[in-house]
């Protein structure tokens, strides 16, 4: 019995042997269609090429390409797991011609490739052909031998394929395989066409219109193939399964996960397992192509899914995070065609572990939520909308996995209400949202490289070049001339300007012609068309003169310093860190370079020492650094470290730095070794000096880390080192004493703040601060009475001092006003025995008013009050010395 990964290679092997180039494939984010979420057929890297606005060195293809139909248009995400032939992820085996053959000779490739290689029964095959193909028809007659019966003719869009509103389209011929009268179903076309009896197995696409934006249909340049088989189909078709979770495949991954849950593959969990399977496909190869988990656009499509999957997982009774205990039997089974899965494996092990353990801290919760609000409707009254955001919003359910486990009760969910709600809360914050409108049309750009072809970048040898202006393109039109003071987008057939991408920012510069001057302020590029942003500063630039294009060199010199930096940096984070360390962003900026790399933990300072020691190392070596052009495969093979996601051409450029004699090597002698398109120093001592400015969180899972060089990096060094000199002239020590003599000096502060506060007690009781002597108390109508006036003493010290005096008078009254900066404090105390003669209370009221002050509280022998003013301090004493005389 073939395996899954057998069938795939005699299918490539077959177009092979019938000169197709075999191609990979594309990654699941489609390069070159803004329109599509995901790629989700095999055409999508090939679609300019079918409308002849890209041409390649071969004119047949054949793939095996990475499909996710999950999200966008095409969504099977609600039904995978309760359907024999749904999946979120697929692998979908093509063969293409780009004008080369047509249908007279797909029919028969398909044919042969079924009924010889396959070995599959002829007489169970039938085929759909749009009714008005007669030419299919007799194709099929004749080479396949089909009779009328087994040919049907269908008028409806099934058998009209298009990817989308606009683009490449044509009819198409279904091949389906009858399973047998023993499963309920009809052929195609007839009443019960939906049933499981026939199956439909491939598509040929007869590629030869294109259908256009204002809904006409033009004629393709030349009329071209497209075919679609699913590996998971045709694999279940060939192993004598019926259901494509049946397949040798998709049991490894059944079986792996009824291991890690210590269930039955086989028992109630069956539905379980199907999901997980599926979703443990779809989630790690999203995340091989550089999806990470977020909460919008892919990376949220990508979450829902995960949460899904461990959803189901919970449902087994799992208690511990279990999809990245999945990810090496996927890995097994997967790995070797795409060798993409093992570089991410220790990435999305991680990944799925942080994600299952965070949503497994809301789930139980939710679906807690979830039933207690079920219990309050009525029978089979869908879930509020309201619920379902609530649900969302706190506990982390996305909507369709709210629907997935209400399916299972017989629920739905109100979706308005929902949206809604949702709407509600996004109209709350677009008020904050500003968008960057950008969004022109990149048409223009493919029609400039169909015209002109793409423009040769000079870059890697020369700063300043000369050109031949193409094209002025301004607010997206082509115009012949553009004058001084206006903005234009220029267009040359070569240019040593570097056009922004890989995290390298644009070029800027100069660009002159015999009769104007424009300054270059940025560089793009679209469809590898360079544009370079432009205001004219002097006279006329226009369409076909020369060009002289001047790079900015000190800024480029800094770019590249930062650029070649970021490698050494990627690759001593590596060493330090693990492996594990991915880049997920960059920016090679002029004045500083920014590196985004997935790791979970903050550096330490000692990771942070040891990074910068091993760039600084490679930096003192002096190696030459070098490029290379090879084959995607062949610099995989050399250890390349590649973007996740990105899409090489059939060839990529190497850029190699470091012997790594000065330590661990990643392949054979070299230290570094990256796919690269970017601009690089022509040896790492060029870089000068490197030093970072620390790590922050960039996003869960993303550590960013920013840093300098060469004289950035000495400034930046010496800034440090002058505030250093500065401390230790402060504090009267050299700058390596500095440490220790701050910390002595910090001990000394405490324990002297600790003496102040009990000096200041002290000197309070003995009269405050100024007052030579214990004050003496003076006799007023019979009544003992002190009256002080204290500085450097706080209102908290008062009645402290008040109880103090009162017990070395043993009887009488006692005053304190106390001046502590701007507040005035006032108490008052009066021993037990006057009492029923005078009130503290009353001592204080009449003692704060003079000083600006109004009431105070207390009781008869203990009062306290706050005035502004200690300049009536005296009036206050005598205010109170006149309420003791009665
Ligand atoms: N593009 C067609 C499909 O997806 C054939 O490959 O079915």
């Amino acid at each position: 019995m073939p395996s899954l990964n057998d069938i795939r290679s005699t299918f490539l092997d077959y177009f092979g042997r019938n000169q197709h180039q075999i191609v990979a494939s594309s990654p699941l984010v489609p390069r070159n269609d803004p329109t599509l979420m995901f790629t989700a057929a095999g055409m999508v890297q090939f679609k300019n090429l079918f409308t002849g606005v890209e041409h390649r060195d071969y004119t047949r293809a054949t793939t095996a390409q990475k499909c996710v139909r999950a999200g966008g248009k095409h969504n099977d995400l609600d039904n995978v797991g309760y359907t024999a032939r749904h999946h979120t992820f697929f692998e979908m085996l093509g063969n293409f011609s780009f004008g080369d053959y047509f249908k007279e000779d797909a029919i028969p490739f398909a044919w042969d490739l079924l009924t010889k290689d396959f070995g599959i029964d002829a007489s169970r095959l039938l085929v759909t052909v749009y009714h008005t193909d007669d030419e299919a028809v007799e194709i099929w007659k004749k080479h396949a031998g089909l009779s009328d019966d087994r040919i049907i003719r269908i008028a409806s869009d099934d058998n009209f394929w298009s990817a989308g509103p606009t683009g490449p389209c044509g009819p198409c011929t279904e091949i389906f395989y009858d399973h047998g009268d023993h499963i309920p179903g009809g052929p195609p076309g007839s009443p019960d066409e939906d049933g499981d009896r026939f199956i439909e197995i491939w598509n040929l696409v007869f590629m030869q219109y294109e259908q256009m934006e204002d809904g006409t249909r033009r004629d393709l340049p030349n009329k071209s193939i497209d075919t679609g088989m699913g590996l998971e189909r045709i694999g279940a078709l060939l192993q004598g399964k019926h259901d494509n979770y049946d397949t040798d495949l998709f049991r490894a991954l059944i079986e792996a996960s009824a291991n890690a849950t210590n269930t039955d593959p086989d028992g109630p969990g069956n539905v379980h397992h199907r999901v997980i399977a599926d979703h443990l496909r779809s989630t790690s190869f999203l995340m091989a192509d550089g999806v990470l988990p977020s909460n919008e656009g892919r990376g949220y499509v990508l979450r829902r899914i995960m949460r899904r999957a461990m959803r189901h997982a919970h449902l087994l009774g799992a208690k511990d995070p279990v999809m990245h205990r999945l990810v090496p039997a996927l890995v097994t089974q997967m790995g070797q065609p795409y060798p993409e899965l093992g570089r991410a494996q220790s990435m999305i092990q991680e990944t799925l572990l942080s994600e299952e353990t965070r949503f497994r801290q809301t789930l139980e919760r939710g679906l807690r939520l979830l039933d207690d609000e079920l219990g309050n409707l009525p029978e089979d009254a869908s879930l509020p909308g309201a619920a379902a955001f609530k649900l969302y919003d706190t506990f982390g359910f996305p909507l369709d996995l709210t629907q997935d486990a209400l399916r299972e009760k017989g629920r739905g969910v109100d979706v308005a209400g929902f949206d809604a709600a949702m709407a509600e809360q996004k109209a709350k914050a677009r008020a904050a949202w500003s968008g960057s409108g950008e969004t022109a049309d990149a048409s223009i750009w493919f029609d400039l490289a169909e015209k002109h072809g793409v423009t040769e970048f000079l870059g890697y040898e020369t700063e300043q070049a000369e050109g031949q202006i193409l094209a002025l393109v301004q607010d997206q039109c082509v115009v012949d001339s553009a004058a001084a003071g206006q903005t234009v987008q220029i267009i040359v057939n070569q240019t040593p300007f570097y056009a922004e991408s890989g995290g390298q920012v644009g070029d800027t510069g100069t660009l002159k012609t015999a009769d104007g001057t424009a300054r270059i302020t940025d560089t793009r590029k679209s469809a590898d068309v360079f544009i370079h942003i432009a205001e004219v500063t002097e006279g006329t630039l226009r369409k076909g003169a020369g060009a002289t294009l001047t790079v900015d060199h000190d800024r480029r010199a800094l770019i590249r310093a930062n650029h070649s930096a970021t490698h050494l940096l990627n690759e001593a984070l590596r060493e330090v860190l693990g492996d594990h360390v991915a880049q997920r962003g960059s920016l090679n900026a002029p004045d500083r370079l920014r590196f985004d790399f997935s790791h979970t933990k903050g550096l330490t300072l000692e990771e942070l020492a040891q990074v910068e020691t091993r760039v600084n190392a490679f930096i003192r070596q002096n190696d030459a650094v070098s490029t290379r052009i090879m084959t995607p495969d062949d610099a995989r093979a050399l250890g390349a470290q590649a973007l996740f996601g990105e899409k090489y051409g059939d060839e990529v450029r190497v850029v190699s730095m470091g012997r790594a004699d000065t330590g661990k090597g990643t392949s054979g002698d070299t230290w570094s070794v990256e796919l690269c398109g970017g601009t690089h120093v022509s040896r790492t001592g060029d870089i000068g000096l490197f030093v970072t400015l620390g790590d922050s969180a960039s996003s869960a899972g993303v550590r960013r880390i920013e840093a300098l060089t060469g004289a950035a990096a000495l400034e930046y060094l010496m800034a440090q080192d002058r505030r250093l000199a500065e401390t230790a002239l402060a504090l009267k020590s050299s700058p390596g004493d500095v440490p220790d003599r701050l910390r002595a000096l910090l001990d000394e502060r405490k324990s002297l703040q600790n003496e102040v506060a009990q000096l200041r007690r002290d000197l309070a009781m003995a009269g405050g601060a100024g007052q030579a002597e214990q004050p003496g108390a003076e006799t007023i109508n019979g009544i003992p009475f002190l009256a002080q006036s204290l500085s450097g003493v706080t209102g908290k010290d008062l009645p402290g001092l008040i109880d103090a005096h009162k017990a070395r008078l043993g009887s009488g009254a006692v005053l304190l006003i106390a001046d502590a900066g701007g507040k005035v404090a006032v108490a008052a105390g009066v021993t037990d025995d006057l009492t029923d003669r005078i009130s503290a209370v009353d001592l204080v009221r009449v003692a704060v008013a003079p000083m600006g002050g109004k009431g105070g509280g207390g009781r008869p022998d203990m009062a306290q009050g706050g005035a502004r003013d200690a300049a009536g301090a005296a009036d206050a004493i005598e205010a109170a010395k006149t309420l003791l005389k009665g």
